[in-house]
């Protein structure tokens, strides 16, 4: 017995454990033989000997429970440190998603007019005619609706071809003031290097007392912003024309890559076109039932800005989903 004591001292695994414990509680094993052995005493000598085999029975269970615990932690440990991951490591399989392009340029134009205050409202990609174009000042047959060729429905009904009817829709269901964006898809009849038929754009309208809101206003915010979406760069105004603005401009920033010495991005002028913005005609305002109040709008297309601020040549390969292309923006 002693033998076996120092073997299981001694064992190392649990393999070994399993054939000293065999050896000891096994079919042919040592208490097996000596409880069969009892069977050849007697009387008072019979009882001594079967108390101390329990008692060494008892010892034994107990040594081969601590040993056994002992080697299947040493074993958990073991396979821990076989199976450890190394969560430092570079994963050469997953890799990780990012913003599209389009959306990332959309987003940082929305936090500027959040910070600023605005609001964001959105509407009905489907519209109909009169908060399309009725409602902006432009009547059936006014020249200005070939400006946006429309994709019109059987019913009368169209894809909306700038979110400026979010607009209407704001001021007919809100009492001034008002201070909103309308970030969203538009849809036209165009497809070439610099339109597609659906593109993104952020719209913007503030309307308040006579006299609260001025072309300087407007002025201010959009240099600022451009300054926040381009850096330092020249803001110009040029007059323009929209139907629903009065005064109108389009705004121009100095050429972000020749710095307004003229190459072929801004086509030697030294001027990228990024904004169109004015001053809202009283003719908007009488349609939603606006009284007493002057506003200024203003309307970017966020491809146009994606393009700019990537270097991307041709405004198409932003809807191909081609991942060689969407990976450099990671
Ligand atoms: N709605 C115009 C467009 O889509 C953009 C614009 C909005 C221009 C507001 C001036 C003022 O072309």
């Amino acid at each position: 017995m002693e033998k076996l004591e120092k073997a299981i001292a001694k064992c190392h695994s649990l393999d070994e454990l399993e054939k000293i414990r065999l050896l000891v509680f096994g079919k042919k094993g040592y208490f097996t033989e000596a409880f069969a052995n009892l069977k050849t005493l007697q009387g008072e000598e019979k009882k001594q000997v079967a108390s101390t085999l329990n008692e060494t029975k008892e010892k034994f269970t107990t040594l081969l429970a601590e040993k056994k615990e002992v080697l299947e932690r040493g074993k958990i440990d073991e396979v821990m440190q076989k199976d450890a991951v190394d969560v430092a490591l570079f994963s050469t399989t997953l890799g990780a998603g990012a913003l599209h392009p389009v959306m990332e340029t959309m987003n940082k134009i929305i936090d500027y007019f959040v910070g600023m205050n605005f609001s964001i409202e959105e509407g009905p990609l489907v519209e109909d005619d009169f908060h399309n174009f009725e409602a902006l000042n432009l009547p059936k047959h006014h020249p200005a609706r070939d400006m946006q060729d429309t994709f019109y429905f059987d019913d009368g009904m169209l894809l909306r071809t700038h979110t400026s009817p979010v607009q209407v829709r704001t001021m007919l269901s809100q009492k001034p003031p008002i201070r909103m964006i309308c970030p969203g898809s538009v849809f036209r009849r165009d497809f070439d290097l610099t339109h597609t038929p659906m593109f993104h754009q952020v719209e913007g309208l503030v309307v308040d007392e006579v006299g609260k809101v001025s072309f300087a206003n407007l002025k201010f915010i959009l240099e600022d912003f451009l300054k926040h979406m381009f850096g330092d760069v020249t803001v110009r105004f040029r007059p323009s024309f929209f139907p629903f603005t009065e005064p109108s401009a389009e705004v121009d920033i100095s050429c972000i890559f020749c710095k307004g010495e003229g190459c072929r991005v801004c086509s030697h002028t030294g001027w990228l076109e990024v904004l169109g913005c004015g001053v809202v005609d009283s003719n908007v305002f009488k349609a939603v039932g606006y009284e007493n109040v002057s506003g200024y709008a203003f309307g970017l297309g966020v491809e146009r800005f994606a393009m700019l601020l990537h270097q991307i040549p041709d405004l198409r390969s932003l809807f191909e989903g081609d991942l060689r292309l969407l990976e450099q923006f990671r």
